[in-house]
């Protein structure tokens, strides 16, 4: 006897999101597609294989997430693609690529879609994880990172999500950093014996990566590192002060956390992030940042930029916690019992479907008893019972399973019925 074929699991980190969890993920799209819109984004879909360079030159070499975590292959073509570690690089690609960088360069952008990093999974961290993400290309007023961060909080609210912290920094820019990496590397230097062997290399190459390290022993020494505050340029000082009167003026709580870095390298002034203590170690939800030098970076024209991402499977478990119950849709659930009403039943269902009214049933005629166990377990609404006996009559029966009332109800009425009702 041939054996039995063994089965296949979902890559590590990786994971199936299926009914009816997956109501919460379309509730929080379509509150991401309505916040957002009120705030004149469009959605933008793009590849999720990019050219391995896009993320060397936008994300840069010496972070975690493209030394590390990229899942990078050499194709048939020998082209070195990878899967798209995060949004904004590809964003900022399409922009300048469409063109759109010169024709109409004050762009909003939305996107949300499946990111891919190799980290050690865990409770909100995953291999491959899903993102919504915001990019405002062309504006450089210190308004435009305060309309970003209150349209994420707005959106936030909106979701349902409640005691997140807001924690915002300033970067500094290009005409401050230098200094900054002076320092940093004059005090690292000190300690080269308890950094990790990433660490050491980034002493050299890029020493604004140590500050986000992982690595525990990395961590204690990065408490008293300098702080970006002492270093930053007037133009810097003005711009971090503007963006929190208007914070201030608009009524967004938020405190100032000079330990909000970020791991990507084209951060450059405000960062920010919101956070939560439910959630464990991965307590960002949501986190992003003014980004200028990105767009000239990657070809493009000298314009600024600033946005976020949140991680979905973050806000689900936050969603999941939280009492807010999700409304369930008024289900009909369809009875049907005997051969006659088995064969008349599709037709009626159909009716009812054409009209937007939702109905479910089981098609292998089972006891009534089973099919109303059923119903109550997908909280229908109502109960259409299809018997031989009503079929020949032409009628049916509706039970309103929260008042238990039954009426016979005719066939032709019945879409009526349900439109009346709100069914
Ligand atoms: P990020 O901080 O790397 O930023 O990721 C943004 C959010 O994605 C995180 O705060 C977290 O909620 C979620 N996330 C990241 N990695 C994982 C993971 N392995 N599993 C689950 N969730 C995860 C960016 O990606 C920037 N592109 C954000 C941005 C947009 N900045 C400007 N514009």
């Amino acid at each position: 006897m041939a054996s039995k074929p063994s089965i296949i699991k979902a890559p590590r980190g990786m994971v199936d999101v299926m009914p009816p969890a997956i109501k919460i993920w379309q509730n929080i799209e379509n509150t991401a597609r309505e916040v957002f819109g009120t705030y004149g984004y469009s959605e933008i879909r793009t590849p999720i294989l990019e050219d391995t360079s896009l993320f060397k030159r936008g994300v840069g070499e010496s972070t975690s997430v493209v030394e590390k975590e990229m899942y990078s292959f050499t194709d048939q073509g020998d082209h070195d693609l990878s899967l798209r570690p995060e949004g904004t690089a590809s964003v900022v690609r399409a922009y300048i690529e469409s063109g759109m960088c010169n024709i109409d360069p004050l762009a909003r952008y939305y996107y949300m879609g499946p990111m891919f990093r190799r980290e050690r999974p865990q409770k909100g961290r995953q291999r491959q994880f899903y993102q919504i993400g915001c990019e405002l290309l062309a504006a450089e007023s210190p308004y435009a990172d305060a309309e970003v961060i209150s349209m994420a909080e707005h959106f936030l609210k909106r979701a349902g999500v409640s005691d997140l912290s807001l924690e915002i920094n300033s970067i500094g820019c290009e005409a401050c950093r230098p200094s900054f990496n002076s320092a940093l590397v004059e005090y690292f230097v000190k300690f080269q014996g308890g950094l990790c062997d990433d660490c050491i290399r980034r002493l050299s190459k890029n020493p604004l990566r140590i500050l986000d390290c992982k690595n525990n022993s990395c961590k204690e020494i990065v408490e008293k590192a300098p702080r970006f505050s002492a270093f930053w340029c007037d133009a810097c000082v003005t711009h971090f002060s503007a963006v929190k009167q208007t914070l201030d003026g608009i009524g967004v709580s938020y405190v100032v956390n000079e330990q909000v870095v970020r791991g990507l390298d084209y951060y450059m002034r405000t960062a920010f992030e919101f956070t939560t203590t439910k959630l464990g170690a991965q307590n960002a939800v949501l986190a992003g940042g003014r980004y200028d030098g990105l767009v000239r970076g990657l070809g493009g024209p000298d314009v600024a930029g600033i946005g976020f991402a949140m991680g979905m499977e973050r806000l689900v478990l936050l969603l999941q916690d939280s009492t807010k119950k999700d409304p369930v849709d008024d289900v009909v659930y369809f009875a049907v019992i005997g051969e006659l009403a088995g064969r008349k039943a599709l037709p009626v269902i159909n009716l009812l479907r054409r009209d937007g009214i939702r109905v479910e049933w089981d098609y292998a005629a089972k006891s009534l008893k089973s099919q109303m166990r059923k119903a109550g377990k997908i909280e229908a609404g109502s109960v259409v019972i299809m018997g031989d006996d009503e079929i020949t009559r032409g009628e049916v029966i509706v039970k309103n399973m929260k008042t238990g009332e039954q009426q016979n109800v005719r066939i032709k009425d019945l879409p009526f019925h349900f439109i009346n009702i709100g069914g």
